[in-house]
């Protein structure tokens, strides 16, 4: 059963502690955490200080922690001290692949690879036996609220192939109440959707519906 995990980038931050409550309410099982570092993406988000003031405040959700960073590497213990329970690195970062994933699973955290629209998913066969989560982005990183590029659903065949059963594939960006089914059949564990549901009026409704329609 795919799951829906809201992104904070579409969170109110004015009431970061409210929202951790609306998530709890509305059992919210996963939530997506977009780091941007303003240079592998054109566009700052947020730190491992905030995953970290968050942690305590939903000590039940699964944290799942995507890095749009030029140089993840070293910051890498300080998001999983901070509570990532995922934490994923990008395929076209400048670090190193091999060090990245093992400097995360070192710290007993899952560690996470993901591939921008543009790269083929063939690109995450070198480090297959490492991987516990891919991420494939359906739109270019950077900024919540566009709208899906279909062709990259293709990808999930490939990294099933790649990784096999067991890794979760997971879906970022433009994911709709209109798309979602479509995705899930398509074999996503993990739906990503920040407009979809903080943009919402109703929040929980806006969840519970999509959950239903990917269940
Ligand atoms: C985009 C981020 C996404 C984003 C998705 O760079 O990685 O996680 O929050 O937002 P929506 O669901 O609005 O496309
Ligand atoms: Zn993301």
């Amino acid at each position: 059963m795919a799951k829906i995990a809201p992104s904070l980038l579409s969170a109110d931050f004015t009431k970061l502690a409210w929202e951790m409550e609306r998530l709890r309410d509305a059992k919210v099982e996963v939530l997506h955490l977009d780091v941007m570092d303003g240079h592998f993406v054109p566009n700052i988000t947020f730190g491992y200080s905030l995953v970290k003031a968050l942690r305590p405040l939903a000590p039940d959700l699964v944290f799942d922690v995507h890095l749009m960073m030029t140089h993840p590497l070293s910051y890498i213990d300080k998001f999983c001290d901070a509570g990532a329970d995922i934490l994923t690195v990008h395929v076209e970062c400048d670090d190193d692949i091999d060090a990245c994933l093992d400097a995360i699973a070192a710290k007993g955290v899952k560690p996470g690879l993901s591939v921008k629209p543009k790269t083929p998913a063939e690109a995450i066969k070198p480090y297959a036996d490492k991987l516990g989560y891919v991420l494939v982005m359906t739109v270019e990183p950077g900024f919540g609220g566009q709208s899906m590029i279909y062709d990259c659903l293709d990808k999930f065949s490939v990294v099933r192939e790649i990784c096999g059963s067991d890794v979760l594939i997971s879906v970022d960006g433009g994911v709709n109440a209109a798309n979602c089914a479509e995705v899930a059949a398509k074999g996503a564990d993990i739906l990503v959707a920040g407009n979809a549901v903080f943009g919402a009026s109703d929040m929980p409704a806006a969840f519970a519906g999509l959950s239903e329609k990917v269940g």
